[in-house]
């Protein structure tokens, strides 16, 4: 794998102490922790059909370097995943002076590392030198910092998951079939849905059919591959380049997800149809929607000359199977020259539902690297604006403009001066809230709960967005759904409205009373707020901070940072 702008390592031998990872270039600012990390780590351990080795591990990665207080710094990231089975292998393992090894490995295991590795290494007198590095527990470490560079994908707006598609023979559904929108619009909840069958299949039928076929395997003492479909949404037009050959973003994905142990060919959209196709059968055809330039198919997997075209990046990892095969393939003894059977340990029936998760770390790694080569930044804010660019590039008119920001911030009264100025609608999304339930928030709040009111709050930001174009001033909590940002980037730019707690406070006055959010001592629960939902109100795609201005200034303000996101497509031909 190899990464432009960011620095990915990984060290640590499978039945050593630790495995340590090292990620440098990460920006300054985005939200990271442990628990992050480790839910990625759980689902690498998941799947039918591994062997003993994952009922010993329960990876959890230990933070050393790179974080503060639940952000990056900009320095190297550093990371520690502790080997549970290390306490067996204390010995035999021993960094120290000493060995040989009592149980030498000198069989080597047809399809795996152990021969090549031996005579490139001159390790024929125990195997263990190699096997131990070529395992795939070293993916383990990979995911964990494919998991930081998804924290940042994140933040950005992009989503990567993946799914498995078939083991040997058996096909499962695609994505395409039985779950066109997440394809489409949310590659996390794709994979979260994966997640809950067995064997990270899109349903429990075709999950079935896969369970079928390992278990045939195993009943043959045999060992199974297959396919997994990995897929990136919320991806921007123009990240890779066409202008040289190793910035071109197909061959790094493609050189990434074969880098991981056991995956043997990559397909690019429907890249393996192309071959047997008519052109007019094979690339995606360029229309305009109502407010962008759009395509009616997404065969070339969103990668067209090396360059992500603003479709999702639809990509297909083929996984070999697993070559400790338990009824051995012949090998020769390297000792003695004899042929024997070849050396078998604890090991997979098939891992294909966990190299999902290792393709979309590398995955995850490689898009992230391109972000950064493409728009540069030492702090993921300095990201942020540019990244929009890219984003709204196709479109041909500016759409809504949602703003956002805490209470009093302005996104009401500023938001209508603002929609004047643009002649555009205002929708204050709090008012349809109230309209549609029939009470005021406060009411809403002390009868129904929050949880009722941020449900009712994210239909009317669904429904605003499937409006006309206008200028929506939010509720201060809108922030804190995924779903609502996945529509607002959508269909439009995201504004941030800032101040200090002090002005807010001014600006509210006597209004807190009516603030569910601000009851009793109305500042400490404003600080609290600002706290909880700083990383979530500084996503917007340009912040202002409206201190010392007054309404006019701020909607004009707004105006001039809309200018600066705009694409070339929404005024042809003005120069710049
Ligand atoms: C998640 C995962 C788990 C794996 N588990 C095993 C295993 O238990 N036994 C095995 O022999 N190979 C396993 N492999 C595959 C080997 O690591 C791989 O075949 C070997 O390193 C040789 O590399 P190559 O297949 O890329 O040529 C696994 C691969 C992955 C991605």
């Amino acid at each position: 794998m190899t990464l432009r702008r960011l620095r990915a390592l990984t060290a640590g031998e499978s039945h050593g102490q630790a495995l340590l990872g090292i990620l440098e270039g990460l920006p300054a600012g985005v939200p990271l922790t442990a628990a992050l990390i480790d839910r990625d780590l759980a689902r690498r351990q998941q799947g039918y059909g591994r062997g003993g080795r994952m009922r010993i591990e329960q990876d959890a990665a230990e933070i050393l370097a790179g974080v503060r207080f639940g952000e990056t710094l900009g320095s190297p990231l550093g990371l520690l995943i502790r080997n549970r089975d290390w306490e067996n292998w204390t010995e035999r393992m021993s960094p120290l002076p000493g060995g040989p090894d009592p149980k030498p490995v000198q069989v080597p295991r047809p399809g795996h590392t152990d021969l090549a590795g031996a005579l490139k290494y001159g390790r024929t007198a125990d195997l263990r030198d190699i096997l131990e590095r070529a395992s795939a527990r070293e993916t383990a470490m990979r995911v964990a910092l494919g998991a930081a560079a998804r924290a940042l994908l994140r933040e950005l707006g992009i989503q990567v998951g993946s799914y498995v598609r078939s083991i040997g023979n058996a096909d499962a559904d695609a994505a395409a079939d039985v779950a066109p929108e997440l394809l489409r619009d949310d590659a996390e909840a794709l994979a979260l849905r994966a997640d809950q069958t067995e064997t990270r299949a899109l349903t429990a039928a075709g999950s079935a059919r896969l369970v079928e076929a390992i278990q045939e395997a195993q009943r043959r003492r045999d060992t199974l591959g297959g396919v997994v479909e990995v897929v990136a949404t919320g991806v921007p037009p123009g990240l890779g380049s066409h202008v040289h050959a190793d910035r071109k973003l197909d061959g790094r994905l493609g050189g990434a997800l074969l880098s991981i142990q056991a995956i043997k060919a990559v397909e690019i959209g429907d890249g393996i149809r192309g071959g047997r196709a008519y052109g007019s059968e094979t690339h995606d055809p360029i229309v305009l929607a109502a407010d962008r330039l759009a395509r009616t198919s997404n065969r070339a997997g969103g990668l067209e000359g090396g360059v992500t075209n603003g479709e999702p990046v639809v990509l297909r990892a083929v996984m070999k199977p697993i070559s400790t095969v338990p009824a051995a393939l012949p090998s020769v003894h390297l000792g003695s020259l004899e042929l024997v059977p070849a050396h078998v340990e604890r090991s997979d029936t098939c891992a294909v539902p966990a190299a999902g998760v290792v393709t979309e770390a590398v995955v995850s790694l490689v898009l992230a690297d391109a972000v950064l080569e493409a728009l540069g930044g030492d702090t993921l804010d300095a990201l942020r604006p540019a990244f929009a660019r890219l984003r709204l590039a196709p479109r041909t008119r500016p759409g809504h403009v949602w703003l956002v920001g805490p209470m009093g911030a302005g996104k009401t009264e500023a938001g209508r001066r603002l929609a004047v100025l643009l002649d555009l609608p205002f929708v204050d999304l709090d008012a349809v809230v109230e309209e549609r339930a029939g009470r005021s928030v406060t009411e809403l709040f002390r009868a129904e709960g929050e949880s009722r009111f941020r449900a009712l709050e994210a239909e009317a930001v669904g429904s605003a967005a499937k409006g006309p174009a206008a200028v929506v001033g939010t509720g201060g909590g809108v922030v804190v759904g995924e779903p609502a940002w996945r529509t607002m980037r959508a269909s439009g730019v995201v504004l941030g409205l800032a101040a200090r707690p002090e002005t807010l406070l001014q600006r509210l006055g006597a209004g807190t009373a009516s603030r569910p959010l601000l009851s009793g001592d109305a500042r400490a629960a404003l600080e609290t707020l600002l706290r909880d939902r700083r990383h979530l109100y500084r996503r917007a795609d340009l912040t202002l901070d409206t201190d010392g201005l007054d309404l006019d200034q701020v909607a004009g303000a707004l105006v001039g940072l809309l200018r600066t996101l705009q694409g070339p497509l929404v005024r042809p031909g003005a120069t710049p």
